[in-house]
């Protein structure tokens, strides 16, 4: 099937009505400043705080000492959930995640925590 200019012009002005529909003419009210006389004296507003629970995570990785590298590194952007919730994987793909990290996320890691917390992951995470 080949389409022609007539059915081109005909699919863009459909499209054109359906774009209108949608977001409406913009009626003139739309295209004026609003009227200096409109804005109240007086606020018909008040501004209260409010406080908002923000949740929180206090999970660290387990494993003691072993663990530290990976504490230190890892918990400033996500959770340890985030990582101990992953499937197990194979030393190779958890270097590479540490390396995405690094260079696609700019974590800064310096080389032997790295190697630490690939270590950690391969012991705790690794695919048997
Ligand atoms: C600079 C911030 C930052 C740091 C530090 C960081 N990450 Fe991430 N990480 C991210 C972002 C961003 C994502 C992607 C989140 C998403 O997709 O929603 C992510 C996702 C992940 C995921 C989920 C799988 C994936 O690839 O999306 C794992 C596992 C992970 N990070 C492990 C780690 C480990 C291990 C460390 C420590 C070496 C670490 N992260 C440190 C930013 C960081």
């Amino acid at each position: 099937m080949t389409i022609n200019a007539a059915q081109v012009g005909f699919g863009a002005a459909v499209l054109a009505g359906v774009v209108l529909a949608i977001i409406g003419h913009p009626g003139p009210k739309d295209l004026l400043p609003p009227a200096a006389s409109a804005a109240p004296s007086t606020p018909t507003f008040a501004l209260k705080s409010v406080s908002v629970e923000l949740p929180t995570s206090d999970v660290t990785f387990p494993g003691g000492a072993a663990a530290d590298a990976i504490n230190a590194n890892c918990l400033s952007c996500h959770s340890a959930g985030m990582v101990l919730t992953q499937p197990s994987f194979a030393r190779a793909t958890w270097a590479a995640e540490v390396d995405k990290m690094i260079h696609a996320f700019k974590a800064p890691i310096d080389q032997a925590n790295a190697a630490a917390i690939v270590d950690y992951l391969t012991a705790t995470k690794g695919a048997k």
